[in-house]
């Protein structure tokens, strides 16, 4: 069944239409990163100006790694180690496919932890549980549940679970299938606390922190921030949009495509701080509360407006899709790898995969509580999966991807690639080859190094 489907490329699964594709790339780049991470991140580095860089790393290093990512996919139509070994025979390049691996499995095993939480939050909104409690004690009630054993492994493997029934189904009745309803509902829920949070009196402030920029409060951390983020937003490095692309079709314009996911993107992150920044704003709470803010500041702020539960509701259901749609496509990674690389069937391949990560992710879930003294370079085994990924697997990756595009892809196959064999037009290519051969990976290489602590700004 599926395995056949996969295996052979004469009837490879597939995405179906244009808006199939868009649903489930953005689907993957629309995540914790967008709704949990980039408010809080903005708040700790002070706001609008740290957004302006966000937004040039985005358009100027994001986008063009994007679209290497789906031109490398959909060129070769493999997933991330056989599309550089069908590109680059007999050399080293496929070494990228296993970081990016790697990558799938620490980002899964930790993120499908925090994807726990929006599940257990969801069922915490729906009964009730965040009314008459007070600042302290919603911050009790948060630590005391990341600290408990059972409950947040519990909801971990229920999410990696239905993750895991989404990927089994394939591309065209998997992930198209569900992305293509799920965002849209996502869409419609955070303008719905936009319009809330922005109708709040008081609500100004929240614009002003987020519109006027104010660069004395940007540091050069804030810098290396945003570029890092751009990367995990965008869900770049280790080979989901190369594997998205490889079910891409051959008629579709990818310049296109990869500007409309990184817009997408770009406008849901944009969208979660306004939906966020008035309403904390509103009720004088201090903005840059960390990584709690989504989970102890929000209900807060839900519990002293009108239909607060309605809305916190609304909050934690877009928090747990905007997940989903991102889980499911770390998985697709490692999915398409097994299956083209061992000839297992998908649901196999699917179940090995899950188990395995899942796995990896109970002791993230308890380095906030029963494995919280175990610690390597002084992070507990959550922030060292965190930071293994995201500061050196996904920019090294990255970099790596850039290159090959730039230096060592062939100019032809390029071109052929980019205007589908000449139909269509690409103005722009000499700028996409700059940035790919220049300017991306010499700004990750600064970003990496930061990131490693070998050079200090
Ligand atoms: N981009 C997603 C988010 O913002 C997370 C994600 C999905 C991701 N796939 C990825 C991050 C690949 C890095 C690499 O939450």
């Amino acid at each position: 069944m599926g395995d056949v489907t996969v295996n052979s490329n004469v009837s490879r699964d597939g995405f179906t239409t244009k808006w199939g594709i868009i649903a489930a790339a953005a689907g993957s780049a629309i995540g914790l990163g967008n709704i949990w991470k980039f408010p809080y991140i903005t708040g700790i580095h002070g706001g609008s100006a740290f957004i302006i860089v966000y937004l040039v790393c985005i358009v100027a290093i994001g986008l063009p790694i994007m679209l290497s990512e789906l031109l490398i996919g959909r060129r070769t139509q493999k997933g991330v180690i056989g599309s550089f070994k069908k590109l680059a025979p007999k050399s080293s390049w496929f070494l990228i496919g296993y970081m990016g691996l790697a990558a799938a499995f620490m980002i899964l095993a930790f993120y499908g932890v925090v994807a726990g939480w929006t599940v257990d939050y969801t069922v915490k909104a729906l009964t009730g549980e965040f009314t008459g409690k007070s600042a302290e004690q919603l911050e009790g009630m948060f630590d005391g549940f990341i600290g408990s054993t059972a409950m947040p492994i519990f909801w971990q493997v229920i999410f990696m679970g239905i993750t895991g029934l989404i990927v089994v189904a394939g591309i065209k009745n998997g992930i198209e299938k569900y992305t293509k309803i799920l965002m849209p509902i996502l869409l419609v829920i955070l303008v719905m606390l936009c319009v809330r949070s922005v109708t709040l009196p008081g609500a100004g402030a929240g614009l002003a922190f987020l519109l006027e920029p104010d660069f004395s409060k940007l540091s050069a951390e804030g810098v290396i921030a945003a570029l890092g983020h751009a990367f995990f937003s965008l869900s770049l490095g280790m080979g989901t949009l190369l594997t998205y692309g490889s079910y891409v079709r051959k008629d579709n314009n990818l310049g296109n495509t990869a500007v409309n996911i990184t817009f997408a993107d770009t406008f849901i992150a944009l969208l979660a701080g306004v939906a966020i920044f008035p309403a904390v704003f509103a009720f004088g709470i201090e903005p840059g509360a960390g990584p709690g803010l989504v989970f102890i500041t929000l209900p807060n702020v839900f519990m002293q407006m009108p239909l607060g539960s309605f809305f916190a509701i609304a909050f934690f259901v877009l928090l747990a899709i905007a997940a989903l749609t991102s889980s499911i496509s770390i998985l697709e990674v490692v999915t398409t790898y097994l299956c083209e690389q061992s000839r297992i069937s998908r649901v196999k391949a699917t179940i090995i995969a899950i188990i395995a990560i899942t796995a990896l992710g109970i002791p993230c879930s308890l380095s906030f509580g029963a494995m919280s003294e175990f610690k390597l370079f002084d992070k507990n085994f959550f922030e060292l999966l965190d930071y293994i990924s995201a500061n050196i697997l996904l920019p090294l990756g990255g970099m790596l991807i850039a290159l090959f595009v730039g230096w060592k892809l062939k100019r032809k196959d390029l071109e052929d690639e980019l205007t589908n064999g000449g139909s269509i037009q690409a103005a722009w290519l000499s700028t996409f080859m700059i940035l790919v051969r220049v300017v991306a990976p010499v700004s990750i290489a600064f970003v990496f190094l930061h990131g490693l602590g070998l050079i200090k700004l």
